[in-house]
């Protein structure tokens, strides 16, 4: 069976102000009645999945309880991390996590932020990548690609996949991590990259063995932490001190960029990292002018713009706008040009910083 680990410690800053240090955008109804976490965790059930194991921060281990509980799924596991370490050092305690009670185990990791509305088609995607894992491959999943995304990896083909994107495994040639735009323009129009989807499968044995050759000082820091870690109900607490040591880097960094026993399955199914403003404008419903409007929202002649107001906020008014996104919080207010979305975690820093 495929253990699911789901992460779910990012900040999610890019979703300001909806998205906040104590209420990510995970744990948000972005887009239907549930969180993207808890349909990330609903997608990850059936007789394939054992329970799902989950990493996260202090500050969020009640959402994580409730938001389960309210979804009739119960973890096998629930991780706290002292602190933000990014991507490697959370997948690194959760493999050693499991590797203690299940041995060789495969884990799935999943990101808790993205929308994948066809479940089905994504676990027969998964079920397609065990052979590999239990090869001692780390699988990555690809996205056809259809802009130059700055924002994700990409993944270097050694072969075209059908036209009908079959979930056929195939050895990878090279992992890019968040290209510039010049070199994501070249990947584009070459023909021969994916998009990594984020989502991973591998046994404890191949990742830890990958953490000991390409991130000793990860494994070393985690592993204390791991060792020293305090059961609290139903969570595992690791140790503040040793985890302090930890490197902060994202496995791709880490890992996959170092690593040479890659796989990719392609998946052909809608994908989306709900990763900024301009992405939830994209995935939205949009009307004939691409104008995607929630909440207490009027458009007058705008186009090709987002108009957010959560409950209980003010009316928001667009008139003749174009390429924007402008979001109304009761205490908050976003206006910003479509394609500087990704800099909203800028504003977030100096707000701190101000603060
Ligand atoms: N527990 C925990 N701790 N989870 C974390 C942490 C952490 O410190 N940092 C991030 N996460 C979680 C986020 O909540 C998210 O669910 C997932 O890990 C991925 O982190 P992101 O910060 O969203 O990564 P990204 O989107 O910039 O890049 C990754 O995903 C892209 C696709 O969405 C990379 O894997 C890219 O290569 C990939 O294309
Ligand atoms: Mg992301």
């Amino acid at each position: 069976k495929i253990n699911p680990v789901l992460l779910c410690g990012g900040a999610g800053t890019r979703l300001w102000p909806l998205s906040r240090k104590s209420y990510p955008k995970q744990f948000v109804k972005l887009i239907g009645e549930e969180s993207l976490f808890q349909a990330s965790a609903r997608r990850l059930t059936g007789t394939d999945f054992t329970a799902p194991s989950v990493v996260t921060a202090a500050d969020f281990r009640f959402v994580v309880l409730e938001q389960l509980a309210a979804a009739e799924i119960a973890p096998a596991d629930i991780l706290i991390e002292p602190a933000a370490k990014n991507t490697a050092a959370a997948i690194c305690a959760a493999a050693l996590a499991l590797e203690a009670r299940t041995p060789g185990a495969l884990m799935l990791i999943a990101p808790s932020d993205h929308v994948i509305p066809d479940a089905d088609r994504f676990r027969a995607t998964v079920a397609a990548a065990v052979p590999a894992a239990l090869d001692g491959q780390l699988v990555t999943f690809g996205i056809r690609p259809d802009r130059p995304e700055t924002g994700y990896g990409w993944l270097a083909l050694s072969s075209v996949p059908t036209a009908e994107f079959a979930p056929t495994p195939q050895p990878l040639k090279g992992f890019v991590e968040k290209p510039d735009l010049a070199t994501a323009e070249a990947l584009l129009a070459g023909g021969m990259h994916l998009w990594n989807a984020g989502i991973f499968l591998f046994s404890t044995t191949t990742i830890l063995a990958a953490f000991a050759a390409h991130a000793p000082e990860v494994l070393a820091a985690t592993r204390a932490a791991f060792e020293a870690a305090e059961a609290d109900l139903s969570f595992t607490r690791l140790a503040p001190d040793a985890w302090a040591d930890c490197p902060e880097i994202s496995i791709d960094y880490a890992v996959m960029e170092q690593a040479n026993n890659l796989t990719v399955v392609p998946y052909g199914g809608a994908w989306s990292d709900l990763g900024d403003w301009q992405a939830v404008w994209r995935d939205g419903k949009a009307d004939a002018q691409g104008v995607v409007k929630s909440g207490p929202a009027t458009s007058i002649d705008c186009k090709d713009t987002l108009l957010q107001a959560t409950s209980g906020a003010q009316q928001l008014v667009g008139i003749g706008l174009e390429g924007l996104v402008a979001i109304a919080m009761p205490d908050a207010v976003l206006v910003a040009h479509k394609d500087r979305t990704q800099d909203v975690k800028e504003a977030v820093i100096k707000l701190k910083a101000a603060a």
